[in-house]
């Protein structure tokens, strides 16, 4: 990541004067301004917290939302198990793997994985992202259908290099990766997301120690989702690859996911 993208400006927004102590709260806790002129604003409304780009023709806010929209379709009519993500992960009849998704960004394919009734445990490194996802989980647990399925991901803020290296506590039996791949592509700038992320997020340039650090520590396999063209991450090679339209799964197997080897 470089400076530039490190320091893009941003402030905290109450969109209601009802928002203005949580909203000081997130700017305490974020370490962020509350006033001035900014190209981006973390918003606080009645829809949660939401990050914008400020400025005429810039996309629509982005927020995490496991209630409705995307998540909401994909979990009523995703295809369950026979999800390629999900056989990536190990998931089959009587086997729902402890799973720690290193790189947690939003959190929709945890929540995919936590929908199909695994146990997750979600690292991200990028604070607003964090915060983002912090709100969400908080937002879904208040709906009955979705609160048992948040009840699943546990959200933990730090490096996941660091995490992993000196993890507590029983090690997790999956690990996926999904770093940010170097995009030299425009086009993916037109996504509304990556456009607002980017400069906060950067690319992901440490994968090789992230999955290093995963190796060592998930006791059945390591999952890492790349571009489907995209070369694997440098180090250990994958010992198979699932393959769909845009995406890949490179698998570093470890140990052979048993029936009941769920928590
Ligand atoms: C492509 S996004 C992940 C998207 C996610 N799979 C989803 O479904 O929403 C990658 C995220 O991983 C985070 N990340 C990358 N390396 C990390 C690390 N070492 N520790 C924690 N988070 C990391 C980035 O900040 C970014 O938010």
């Amino acid at each position: 990541m470089t400076d530039e993208r490190r320091n893009a400006s941003i402030r905290i927004q109450a969109l209601h004067p009802q928002y203005a102590e949580a909203a000081a709260q997130w700017a305490s806790r974020l370490g962020l301004r509350q006033d001035g002129e900014t190209e981006f604003a973390l918003q606080l409304g009645d829809d949660g917290l939401q990050l914008v780009e400020l400025g005429d023709k810039a996309p629509g806010p982005v927020r995490v939302d496991f209630v409705e929209g995307a998540a909401a379709h994909r979990r009523q009519f995703g295809g369950g198990s026979g999800q390629m993500i999900a056989k990536a992960v190990g998931v089959q009849s009587g086997i729902r793997p402890r799973i720690l998704d290193a790189t947690a960004g939003l959190g929709r394919d945890a929540f995919v994985l936590a929908s199909l009734g695994c146990e997750m445990t979600l690292i991200e490194r990028q604070p607003l992202v964090a915060a983002l996802l912090e709100d969400g989980l908080q937002r879904a647990a208040l709906n009955l259908d979705v609160a048992p399925i948040v009840a699943r991901m546990r959200l933990l803020t730090g490096n996941a290099i660091e995490l992993m290296r000196n993890w507590q506590g029983e090690a997790p039996q999956v690990i996926y990766l999904d770093p940010m791949f170097p995009h030299r592509d425009k086009s993916a700038l037109v996504k509304k997301e990556m456009r607002l992320f980017r400069p906060f997020v950067g690319d992901d340039l440490d994968a090789p120690a992230l999955l290093e650090a995963a190796l060592a520590l998930a006791t059945h396999r390591v999952v890492v989702k790349r571009p489907r063209k995209a070369p694997a991450i440098e180090g250990s090679k994958p010992g198979y690859v699932l393959e769909g339209k845009s995406s890949r799964y490179d698998i570093y197997p470890k140990k052979k996911l048993e029936p009941g080897a769920q928590v």
